[in-house]
């Protein structure tokens, strides 16, 4: 990657910087569109992948694996139809990934298809997806740390992932669904404050599910990744990532046209978490 972007961003990201490479993988008629020199980083030829060209088809086959196995068995694992039909061919999916001879045995075993050490496999996905309002809706974030751990872990796999991606796709206005008690609202959070769309949504496969909307741009992602972490004293109520009472009441108040806003990353007390809310738009 060039050397320009270590100038803005934290060190901590550093290795995945010097060490991982990005890649680009959906139709090959939207390459075109998509934004691949952001603060100068660069993508390899080879790692624009398209997902019409069936001599990849191991990086689709391990694609998946990374789904699977970054989610977990209480995860909501996805059909290849499901990343073909929904999200490389009308969107997009960014990544870092590295060749399978930079990896010890007990991480490829994790994977479904290696047939050399040369085999690029990834390591981390962000998918988004374009609506028909122009804004955008992230689809789907995971990163292998949980395994990669073992071996060597690339601190902010997920963000950097989300960051430039977002970048990568040109996104300003973006829409997410994620669940109150997850991890990854660590990450939405530091790259921009969440407005509530839906704070308890039926339609989902787990009602306890945010729908957000955030606006992200080159200004806000570089700001996200400078170092220190987005955490707020000035909110107007913290809710409970498990108070189901409480996201059901909020539900009804945006229902009858109540605006709330999340302003900042999980507050971790007494083995509980809480999300800082304050009322209003962004
Ligand atoms: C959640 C997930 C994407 C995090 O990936 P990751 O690469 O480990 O995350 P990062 O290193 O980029 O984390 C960025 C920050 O968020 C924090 N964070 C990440 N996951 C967290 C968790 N589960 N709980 C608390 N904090 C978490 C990190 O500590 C880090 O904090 P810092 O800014 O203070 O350094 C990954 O664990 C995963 O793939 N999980 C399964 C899929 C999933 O839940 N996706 C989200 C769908 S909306």
């Amino acid at each position: 990657m060039n050397k320009e972007i270590l100038s803005k961003i934290d060190s901590r990201y550093k290795l995945i910087i010097d060490e991982l490479e990005p890649y680009v993988f959906s139709g090959p008629e939207s390459f075109s569109h998509f934004k691949t020199d952001v603060w100068g980083m660069e993508i390899k030829d080879e790692n624009f992948i398209s997902c019409l060209n069936s001599k990849r088809k191991n990086f689709f086959l391990n694609l998946q694996a990374l789904d699977a196995f970054s989610f977990g068995p209480v995860g909501m694992p996805m059909e290849r139809w499901v990343f073909f039909d929904c999200g490389e061919m009308p969107g997009g999916i960014f990544g870092f990934g590295t060749k399978a001879k930079n990896l010890p045995a007990e991480i490829l075993k994790n994977y479904k298809e290696i047939s050399s050490p040369e085999e690029f496999l990834p390591l981390s996905m962000y998918i988004a997806i374009p609506m028909v309002t122009g804004a955008w809706f992230g689809h789907n974030l995971c990163s292998a740390n949980s395994v990669l751990k073992q071996h060597k872990e690339y601190k902010g796999l997920a963000l950097l992932t989300k960051a430039l991606g977002s970048l990568v796709f040109n996104i300003t206005d973006h829409y997410g669904a994620t669940q109150w008690d997850s991890g990854s609202l660590n990450i939405h959070l530091q790259l921009s404050p969440m407005e509530l769309r839906s704070a308890f949504t039926p339609a989902h496969s787990f009602d306890e599910t945010i729908t957000y909307f955030s606006t992200y741009g080159e200004a806000k992602i570089l700001a996200a990744l400078q170092g220190s972490n987005v955490t707020v004293a000035d909110y107007d109520f913290l809710v409970e990532s498990k108070d189901r009472t409480k996201m059901v009441e909020l539900q009804n108040e945006i229902e009858d046209g109540a605006q709330y806003k999340i302003c900042g990353r999980p507050i971790y007390k007494d083995n509980k978490v809480f999300l800082p809310v304050k009322e209003g738009k962004l």
